[in-house]
């Protein structure tokens, strides 16, 4: 007896140009929350698929209570008692979120159609006990904002009969409350005796809720610990080969004169809300899942249905219809899905981060390659990008480094408001740290920045001044010397009362 539910050893798997896993060790414990962690790229997610049974292993063995496994498909995985939540969202957006929770295994009546009444009532079973008891089992999907979909996949993955349930990044979207939620659910999965494996990059999680933890990185194994036998700096310098003393950096704004206005923006779920940014100034928007944030910009911007009272941009009024006439102005949001808005995932790399400023790279009908590849690779060293060359697809890329396109490719159009909608959502600390470098300086450039964040550090830390939703409405604008996480907090469950 090992005494490991699970165990890969010497895990090898090489994709065209990269080596993802080589000689991995892998070893879970029963019962056990076990971390996997590592930057961007270092191959998380596709020793996770190797368990899934996505991909197959160029080498190496994998056993299962001790007896060799072979998993060569999902319907193994599944078989084996492995459960698994992946990081890219994978729902059938135009069907409820009952029929997406038991997709394939929707229960059948005597005449063998879909039994509606039992699938609406077992799918309500399983959001009820993750306490999602406000969300209707009846509502479509496409209805759901990104962070709602997460959980959605979450009841998938637990309304299976699962051993091993693996989380890939489920947190990434969730704001506090949420994520405090699932912690619990995880918690209490594990007193029934779920061995659960558990990837996120956000390092308070780990300390708050992990046993054990395993690092890997740059596709290779570097060690395993009990967390309660690792600090916090030491597992940062196993995950990136360093010591990082600040996440972040130390820094004084210096905010200019108001540059932009926004006025009564208000849609289906924003009422009345607006605005203003200064020059160099860096602008929170907090709150919590479902406050509005992201709405809020999507109305501004013409994403949504919606209107404004008024807008301006340097003084002058600024009329936006449509999206393309706030880029057209200089005004430019770096959406939260990279997966729906943010990226072209069958392009190449390059593709993608040069969309937006095309046009000014071709004269005379010929793309000017000199430029071009300076601007792909400037902003691709700047962020840290790893990727096998900048013509691979972005479908490749590891979900860390799509995020990383997508900043890359609103950052070379050299914006005078750039609004960030969740721009570290799963990216590594080292790179973490680099995207708040970025965000100092493109404010120094005269740039305001709008950070639209559910990480209460960032906002804290980072932040000239905050705007604090609450149900679509604003409830409080916390200034620099106020910002603390305790103020935020209390107007983003919906402010003091008088
Ligand atoms: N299907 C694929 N084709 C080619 N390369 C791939 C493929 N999948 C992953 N890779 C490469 O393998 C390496 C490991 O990627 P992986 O997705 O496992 O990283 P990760 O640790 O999950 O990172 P993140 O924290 O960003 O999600 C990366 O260099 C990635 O570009
Ligand atoms: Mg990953």
């Amino acid at each position: 007896m090992s005494g490991y539910i699970l165990e890969m050893r010497n895990i090898r798997k090489e994709f065209p140009g990269v080596v993802a896993l080589d000689a991995i060790r892998f070893a879970v414990k029963p019962g056990e929350i076990h971390a996997l962690l590592g930057e961007n790229g270092a191959g998380k997610s596709t020793l996770i698929k190797i368990l899934a049974g996505i991909y197959r292993p160029d080498a190496g063995e994998i056993l299962i209570e001790d007896a060799p496994a072979r998993i060569n498909a999902v319907a193994d995985a599944r078989a084996a008692g492995i459960g698994v939540i992946h990081q890219e969202l994978s729902l059938a957006r135009n069907m409820t979120v009952a029929e997406n929770i038991f997709l394939g295994r929707i229960p059948a009546n005597r005449l063998g159609l879909a039994d509606e009444n039992a699938l609406w009532r077992r799918a309500k079973e399983v959001l009820d006990s993750i306490g999602l008891s406000r969300l209707d089992p009846d509502t479509r999907v496409s209805r759901l904002s990104v962070a709602q979909q997460q959980l959605v996949e979450i009841c998938r993955a637990l309304s299976e009969k699962t051993k091993i349930l693996i989380m890939d990044e489920p947190t990434a979207s969730l704001a506090t409350a949420e994520v405090e939620t699932l912690h619990n659910i995880m918690r209490s999965l594990k007193r029934q005796g779920v061995t659960i494996i558990y990837i996120s990059h956000k390092l308070a999680e780990i300390f708050a809720v992990c046993d054990r933890i395993t690092v890997l990185r740059d596709g290779r194994y570097v060690g395993d610990s009990d967390v309660a036998a690792i600090t916090h700096n030491a597992l940062i310098n196993m995950m990136v080969g360093r010591d990082i003393d600040h996440i972040f950096p130390p820094h004084a704004n210096r905010p200019g004169e108001v540059v932009f206005a926004a006025k009564g923006i208000k849609s289906a779920r924003v009422r009345d809300v607006g605005f203003d940014v200064r020059r160099g100034e860096v602008v929170g928007f907090y709150g919590l899942m479902g406050s509005g944030r992201s709405e809020v910009m999507r109305a501004l911007l013409g994403l949504d249905r919606g209107v404004k009272e008024s807008v301006t941009l340097m003084g002058k009024p600024l009329a936006i219809r449509r999206p393309q006439d706030a880029i057209a102005a200089g005004v430019v949001l770096a959406p939260e899905d990279r997966k729906l808005e943010g990226l072209i995932l069958k392009q190449t790399l390059e593709f993608n981060i040069t969309l937006p400023i095309i046009r000014r790279l071709i004269s005379f009908l010929a793309l000017n390659r000199k430029l071009h590849d300076e601007i792909v690779a400037g902003i691709g060293a700047r962020l840290r990008i790893k990727a096998a060359a900048y013509d691979q697809r972005a479908l490749n890329l590891s979900g860390g480094n799509q995020q990383k396109v997508v900043l890359a490719k609103w950052l070379v159009t050299e914006p005078k408001i750039l609004i960030l909608d969740e721009p570290t959502r799963g990216i590594d600390v080292g790179a973490k740290r680099e995207i708040y470098r970025l965000i100092y300086e493109i404010a120094d450039s005269g740039v305001g920045v709008v950070l639209i964040s559910s990480e209460m550090p960032e906002v804290v830390n980072l932040c000239d001044r905050v705007y604090v939703l609450h149900e679509g409405r604003l409830t409080g604008v916390v200034e620099r010397k106020d910002l603390t996480e305790q103020t935020i907090m209390r107007y983003a469950i919906g402010g003091v009362n008088p």
